[in-house]
């Protein structure tokens, strides 16, 4: 049964640490002229109106989206410091693109941000699986010849997409809500039968950082996998307090395109203290197989 609803925290922080990582990786292929294939295991809506009752509930996108949307938009704020401009602007226009008069309204969803950013040469596939962010894939993609949408559970549409026949490059992004404890597990059991079939992709999984450290599982999964080149991405915005929600957000990059940990060490300390001034950071480490997270 799905009861998760993204609607609720899109354009939160952890939103703003997926989607950014999500444009590093993105440039990385667009340098080459040759195309890629994208494939988005958990589409959720594509974007997402934040003047809904669901996103007005808890109005997480107030310290996420918005905080960066001001900054940038500002004609009095100053740019972010970070040598990363390209990222950001990418990012800053991706959300103009679906918004008008300068007013934000509408939050890109990863598909959205997808969509804009494949070439003619791309092709991307869409995958999800609650009927109404079904409905709003179909309204806002049906027509765009690029991308295929999947009513597929990934677990099983992800190892009969890949390899793609023709195309060579490609990038994977699994996001799921882990709604069920086993999901830590059961998402790196996934990536090991994509990757046996297509070790050269890059894979992106996104996960929380909850008091209870069940990115603990994820990451004994990922040393068990034998998976290697793995990078880790953190970004938090609070203290890991007992009781307290979620604290931070993560980011598992397999196969991270050279500079990866390079340009991510330059950009996410600024998104950190961007969206948390007094107690957010950002850590970016390679996941050693030997001892664990190293
Ligand atoms: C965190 S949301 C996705 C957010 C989206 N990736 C973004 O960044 O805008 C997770 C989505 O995965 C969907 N989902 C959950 N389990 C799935 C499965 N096994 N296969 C495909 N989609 C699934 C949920 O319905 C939900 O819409």
């Amino acid at each position: 049964m799905l009861s998760y609803q993204h609607d609720y925290h899109s354009g939160n922080f952890a939103d703003i640490h997926k989607h950014l990582t999500l444009r590093v990786l993105f440039e990385s292929l667009l340098k080459k002229d040759k195309p890629f294939y994208y494939i988005d295991c958990h589409a959720g809506s594509g974007q997402y109106d934040l003047q809904t009752d669901k996103s007005t509930k808890n109005k997480e996108y107030a310290s996420g989206i918005a905080r960066i949307w001001e900054t940038m938009t500002h004609p009095m704020a100053s740019k972010l410091e970070t040598t990363n401009e390209s990222v950001l602007e990418a990012y800053i226009k991706a959300i103009s693109t679906i918004n008008t008069k300068n007013q934000l309204r509408y939050c890109p969803g990863s598909p959205c941000l997808a969509q804009q950013w494949l070439r003619n040469q791309d092709k991307a596939h869409f995958l999800e699986l609650h009927p109404q962010a079904l409905k709003s894939l179909r309204r806002h993609f049906k027509n765009d010849s690029r991308i295929s949408l999947h009513a597929r559970d990934c677990y099983e549409g992800l190892p009969a997409l890949v390899p793609p026949a023709n195309i060579k490059r490609g990038m994977i992004l699994l996001d799921p809500s882990y709604e069920q404890k086993d999901e830590y597990s059961r998402i790196v059991s996934l990536l090991v039968k994509a990757y046996n079939k297509w070790p050269t992709a890059i894979y992106a999984i996104w996960y929380p950082l909850l008091p209870e450290n069940r990115d603990q599982y994820l990451m004994r999964a990922l040393t068990k996998s034998g998976i290697d080149n793995i990078l880790i991405s953190e970004l938090t915005v609070a203290q890991n307090n007992e009781g307290a929600g979620l604290y931070g957000s993560g980011m598992v990059i397999v196969n991270p395109p050279w500079l990866t940990d390079k340009t991510l060490s330059q950009l996410m300390p600024t998104i950190a203290e961007l969206l948390s001034p007094s107690l957010g950071e950002s850590v970016i480490r390679y996941h050693s197989r030997s001892q664990g997270a190293s």
